[in-house]
């Protein structure tokens, strides 16, 4: 429950990056032995992917604040399966598919459902692993893959998918001989997966860039890891500045990763700028709106867009958000309708006519970031907005209402 406060202002911890840390732990199958993860998010997403990997005969502990140990017994005792009751939880357990074969052989994952923002294929991490020589057959809602010893190959990737690259990437690293990945994706948590896989032996050149060069090795060694931080976390901070205006600073944040969502937060008339190891932000009462284009890394990223589209409701002006990524991304647009947004989507548009305030309502979170993005929009929105299903964003933030408080919001979470 949400009630606006005008502007804020405080320090918030970016904590680590989910969508690294959840790849990391699927990498952590390639080595026995004993992995240290430090800077992990208390986020429900973690849980579910310890609880996969636990499903799989791996220990996965809570060791101190922040930091996970992960012990992955001998090869024997590995189950290289991943039951659909946890894969329909959380889509990002397919990333266990690209460790699982190279690794031991032999991988069962069972196929993702679709989700809120629209169908979400898989081809294209199972065509890389093709590339690679191994057996892909889909029976019974499971993917079943395997090889005696995946082969280097060149795989071209038809979209620079995060999933497809991330599964590409763990595959090749105990692959025979050179892999190259053209059209590789090139976000920081790939980055961050290639640097945790380097340290581990492996040798992965040029993640980050749209081309990827692995020398396959025969072994890999388990280590210690802290994660990078969540821009996407951070985004949504920001965002909450530019909705009810003041001014925050995020610490931990990482400003390199957020360039072209700092230059657009700029045009509409926000300062930010890095300061000590994170970020200081300050938002005027009202922006100006402006538009945007959601894109692969380095662009504006598709997570970012519900925040957006919650910011622009309140900006002066009008403003276009186009999605390059995923089809459905505009669920929740009905939701902050209900808060007396004004937004009009055709196709893949949608057009923001920004309000003066938006009044609070009772709405659903359909997702993790669509349910952050109602909670900034309720920073302007008068009297009381209560969202339901709000557990979806506790899947991606850790502490988000203590969070918000320290920054002098209203919010009050329940349960
Ligand atoms: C990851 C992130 C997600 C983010 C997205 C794009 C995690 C857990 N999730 O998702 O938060 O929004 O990157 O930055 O890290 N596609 C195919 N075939 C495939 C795979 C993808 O056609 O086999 C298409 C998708 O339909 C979509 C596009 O490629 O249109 C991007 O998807 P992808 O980059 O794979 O996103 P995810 O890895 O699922």
């Amino acid at each position: 429950m949400i009630r606006p406060t005008g502007p804020l202002s405080g320090t918030v911890p970016i904590g680590g990056a989910k969508n690294s840390v959840l790849k990391l732990m699927a990498a952590t199958l390639l080595a026995e032995g004993t992995f240290v993860l430090r800077n992990v998010p208390d986020i429900t997403d973690v849980a579910c992917m310890a609880d996969v990997l636990r499903a799989m005969g791996i220990t996965v502990d809570r060791s101190g604040a922040g930091e996970v140990t992960i012990v992955r017994p001998a090869t024997d005792d590995v189950v290289t399966e991943a039951p659909y009751e946890l894969v329909e939880r959380m889509r990002a357990s397919t990333a266990v598919l690209g460790p699982l074969v190279a690794r031991f052989g032999r991988a069962r994952v069972a196929l993702p459902g679709g989700d809120d923002f629209g169908s979400r294929p898989i081809d294209l991490h199972t065509r890389a692993l093709q590339r690679l020589g191994a057996t892909v057959e889909i029976r019974h809602g499971y993917i079943e893959a395997s090889a005696d010893r995946l082969v280097g190959a060149r795989i071209e990737l038809e979209f620079p998918s995060v999933g497809a690259t991330e599964n590409a990437l763990m595959a090749a690293v105990l692959a025979k001989g050179t892999t190259v990945i053209d059209n590789a994706a090139r976000e920081p948590e790939i980055a961050d997966l290639a640097r945790f896989l380097n340290r581990m032996g492996a040798k992965v050149l040029g993640a980050g860039s749209p081309t990827i060069r692995v020398e396959g090795a025969d072994e890999l060694s388990p280590v210690e890891h802290a994660v990078i931080p969540d821009r996407i976390e951070a985004a949504t901070y920001l965002a909450a500045v530019a909705v009810a205006g003041g001014e925050i600073t995020l610490t931990g944040a990482q400003p390199d990763h957020l360039t072209m969502l700092v230059h657009k937060l700029g045009e509409m008339g926000m300062r930010i700028a890095p300061e000590g190891d994170g970020l200081w932000a300050s938002a005027p009462r009202r922006l100006r709106a402006a538009d945007v284009v959601t894109l692969p890394y380095p662009g504006v990223a598709t997570d970012v867009k519900p925040l957006l589209l919650a910011v622009l409701s309140v900006a002066d002006g009008v403003g276009i958000v186009s999605e390059n990524i995923f089809s459905g991304r505009f669920r929740y647009v009905d939701e902050l309708r209900r808060m007396g947004a004004d937004i009009t989507v055709e196709g893949h548009h949608a057009v923001v006519r920004g309000q003066a305030c938006l009044s609070g309502a009772p709405v659903r979170a359909h997702d993790i970031r669509a349910g952050a993005a109602l909670a900034v929009a309720a920073l302007r929105a008068e009297g009381e907005t209560v969202i339901g299903d709000a557990q979806h964003i506790a899947r991606g933030y850790e502490r988000f209402d203590a969070k918000l408080r320290a920054l002098g919001a209203d919010v009050v979470a329940e349960g």
